[in-house]
């Protein structure tokens, strides 16, 4: 199986490519990942057996780490991890011109989305995102060639899917749906929403799923690229889902002091440095109105790697895959952040969930890890 699930092949996909050219390339990424991370292995135990007396996972790591750098067959497998991903996002590039015409087509009609696009053409970028192009994707996501254009988001919703191999769900909503279904449900059964925000909402993935889930509320969603929310407004609409969206800074929003009763993010903050996650934190308690839930979702992976292997691998995205920030803070740095906004201790918790695709799957393996703070 490539695919956990199929793809929703809603008016916004590009449709006039061959779907044998995704299942080719997404069965090489599969293949190729699994024999790094066997190589990845087999490197590493070799290399911990030599210093048979270190016990301090830390001091392993750093005494392991120059060789496995230099080792020539890790660094032919990184070579082959970066150019994969270019890969990927060449494929979804020549499916869009494919299709260009009638996704403009699309698009126009759905231009005024069936909420609102607030976009600040003066909004000051924060200079962690100015040069980051996430995942190597060409352009990044702040990438806003000509008036109006939506070609990132475009980009973003069919590479999401891609890469993610249907684990993200159909409409690339895995993460909005664990919150919700892993989350809130499950933690936090009596909390009913009114107004809930999401901070870096790219394209309205994980913002989508709480407009069914709480069709009382008011749903919002910021991000710093205007092609991005030009493309999620009209993907909402595409689905028939009301949502509003605005470009801001998560950091230091437009939203008054306690007017939300629901602050979510869904992988934001690995994408951040530590400094700007310490304001998402404070930014997300001033936002919040007593009695208002912040959840920050993030992988496991990246913020607890469960192994010497999955650290490994953690730390050279950084660089194999552009994700400059995600050893930005270390796991136990995430409880001060709260404290310091002004959480009190016992209101911030950490719970690790399975997410939802994987757990409809039989998958009960957490793989998420949700930041949760309650403002007194
Ligand atoms: C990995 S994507 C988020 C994916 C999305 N939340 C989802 O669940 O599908 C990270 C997003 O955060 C946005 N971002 C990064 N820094 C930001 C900031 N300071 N304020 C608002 N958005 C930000 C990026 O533009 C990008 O769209």
């Amino acid at each position: 199986m490539v695919f956990l699930c199929p793809q929703r092949q809603h008016d916004l996909i590009p449709q006039a490519h061959p779907p044998e050219t995704d299942l080719a390339l997404a069965s090489e990424i599969k293949d190729f990942r699994t024999w790094m991370f066997q190589l990845f292995q087999q490197k590493i135990s070799a290399a911990i057996a030599t210093y048979p007396d270190e016990e301090d996972q830390d001091r392993l790591y750093a005494k392991i780490r120059p060789g496995l750098d230099n080792c020539p067959e890790i660094m032919v497998a990184h070579q082959r991890r970066g150019e994969l991903q270019d890969q990927l996002w060449a494929n979804v590039l020549e499916a869009i011109d494919r299709d260009r015409l009638r996704l403009d087509a699309v698009y126009n009609a759905h231009r005024s989305g069936s909420g609102r696009v607030e976009l600040n053409s003066t909004l000051n970028i924060p200079v962690h995102q100015q040069k980051t192009h996430i995942h190597r994707m060409p352009g990044g996501y702040l990438q806003d060639l000509e008036a109006d254009s939506y070609g990132s988001g475009l980009l973003y919703d069919h590479g999401v899917f891609l890469y993610g191999r249907g684990w993200f769900g159909p409409l690339n909503d895995e993460l909005g749906q664990t919150v919700i279904h892993q989350v809130l449900n499950q933690h936090y059964p009596d909390f009913q929403p009114v107004n809930i925000l999401d901070l870096g909402c790219s394209v309205g993935h994980s913002t989508l799923p709480y407009t069914s889930a709480y069709p009382e509320a008011r749903v919002t969603g910021i991000d710093l690229g205007a092609s991005l929310l030009r493309y999620g407004a009209a993907r909402a609409s595409v689905l028939g889902e009301t949502v509003q969206f605005a470009q801001q800074n998560a950091e230091s929003t437009d939203f008054g002091d306690r007017s939300l009763d629901l602050v979510v993010s869904h992988i934001l903050l690995h994408e951040m440095p530590g400094a700007a996650r310490r304001r998402v934190f404070a930014e997300s308690y001033r936002l919040l109105k007593p009695g208002g839930l912040m959840v920050h979702l993030e992988s496991q992976l990246f913020l607890e790697p469960p192994n010497l292997v999955g650290r490994y691998f953690r730390d050279t995205e950084v660089w194999a895959n552009s994700e400059p920030y995600l050893a930005s803070s270390k796991f136990e740095d995430f409880p001060r952040y709260a404290l310091e906004a002004e959480f009190a201790p016992e209101a911030f918790q950490i719970y690790r969930v399975p997410g939802h695709y994987g757990s409809q799957n039989g998958d009960p393996t957490p793989r998420w890890i949700a930041l949760c703070g309650t403002k007194n």
